[in-house]
C-alpha cells in the first residue's frame, strides 16, 4: 500500500525467482499487483504503478519488448530501451518487484504456443497489424500466469488491448482483476506514451496535439446529434492537414463489446483513431458520452 512504500526494488529476471517471491508474499497473507509494460516509462505508466500500490499488497511491474506483437520488425528494433532510467523511475515509485525476463526465459526453444483472441481483437489495431493481438494475448496470460497476480492494471489508450485482455483472462480462467485506468495525458492533450519520444522533428511534437484535439471535437459533435459519418470524414480530414500522413482508422465503436456503430445510439461509445506522423503510429480514444449522461 501507498502508506508502506519500501526503496529496496528487487530486479528478477527467471520465472522461478518471480515465482519463490509471489510464493512468500502469498504466505503472508498479501495482495500482489502487476503492471504489465515494454519499458521507456513515463508517467503513464507510473500512474498505473500508483493505482496499483493503492490496490495492493505488493507491485510486479514488468519490462519485456515484446518481440511476438510487433507486426513490423525496423518498430522492434526501434523501440526505446532505458532499463537504468525505468529501473530508477520504479524503486522511486515503490514498486516492489520489476520483473525484466530475457526473450528465452518467455519464449524457451521449443515455444509452441499463441493465444488468439477473436472478436474484440478484431479490426482496429488488430485489423493493421496482424499478429500483434497473438502476441499480446499470449505473453500477457504467461505474465499472468507467472506472477498468479491478483490484479493487473493497464491503461485505457490501448483500449481495444484492455478488451482482449479481459477476454482472454475470462475465457481462461485466470483467477486475476483486469483494471482499466484512465489515459494520462501531456498538458496539451497528447496522450502519454513511450512513442511519443520518437517525435524528434521540428513542429512535430506541436502537431500531434491535433490527435487528441480531433478526437475530442468529434466525439462532442456525436453526442450532440451530427451524424457520425460526415463528423468522422471531416476529422480524417482535419488531421491530414495538420501534418498528419496517414489517418489508419478512426471508428466509433459500442464501449461494452467494441462492435462498430454506423451512428450514436445513445449507448456508451468510444472513438478510437490510430494516424501516422513524422514516421510515428499515435493512438488514442475518447469517450462518447451517453445520452443525458
Ligand atoms: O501495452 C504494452 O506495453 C504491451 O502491449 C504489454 C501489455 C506490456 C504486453 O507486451
Amino acid at each position: 500500500m501507498l502508506d508502506t512504500l519500501i526503496t529496496d526494488m528487487r530486479t528478477l529476471h527467471a520465472v522461478a525467482d518471480l515465482r519463490q517471491r509471489v510464493r512468500g508474499w502469498k504466505r503472508n497473507g498479501l495482495t500482489v499487483g502487476l503492471v504489465p509494460t515494454m519499458g521507456a516509462l513515463h508517467d503513464g505508466h507510473l500512474s498505473l504503478v500508483r493505482t496499483a500500490l493503492r490496490a495492493t499488497d505488493r507491485v510486479i511491474v514488468s519490462i519485456f519488448v515484446n518481440p511476438t506483437q510487433f507486426d513490423n520488425p525496423a518498430d522492434l528494433e526501434t523501440y526505446p530501451r532505458v532499463m537504468e532510467e525505468d529501473t530508477r523511475l520504479l524503486a522511486e515509485a515503490g514498486a516492489h518487484v520489476l520483473y525484466a525476463p530475457t526473450v528465452a526465459e518467455m519464449y524457451p526453444a521449443g515455444f509452441a504456443t499463441t493465444i488468439s483472441v477473436r472478436g474484440v481483437s478484431e479490426g482496429l489495431c488488430g485489423g493493421h497489424r496482424p499478429g500483434h493481438f497473438d502476441g499480446v494475448a499470449t505473453v500477457v496470460c504467461k505474465l499472468f500466469l507467472q506472477s498468479q497476480a491478483d490484479a493487473a492494471f493497464f491503461g485505457e489508450k490501448d483500449f481495444q488491448q484492455v478488451h482482449v485482455v479481459r477476454r482472454m483472462a475470462a475465457d481462461l480462467d485466470i483467477p486475476i482483476r483486469v483494471e482499466a485506468c484512465p489515459t494520462r495525458r501531456e498538458a496539451d492533450g497528447l496522450a502519454m506514451s513511450s512513442r511519443n519520444r520518437r517525435l524528434t522533428g521540428p513542429g512535430d511534437r506541436d502537431r500531434a496535439r491535433a490527435l487528441p484535439q480531433a478526437l475530442a471535437e468529434a466525439a462532442r459533435a456525436i453526442a450532440g446529434g451530427q451524424p457520425a459519418g460526415p463528423v468522422l470524414a471531416a476529422t480524417r480530414e482535419h488531421l491530414l492537414a495538420a501534418g498528419f500522413s496517414d489517418v489508419e482508422y478512426l471508428e466509433l465503436r459500442r464501449e461494452a463489446d467494441l462492435a462498430p456503430m454506423a451512428g450514436f445510439n445513445g449507448q456508451p461509445a468510444r472513438l478510437l483513431a490510430a494516424a501516422w506522423l513524422a514516421g510515428v503510429r499515435l493512438i488514442d480514444n475518447v469517450p462518447v458520452p451517453a445520452a443525458g449522461a
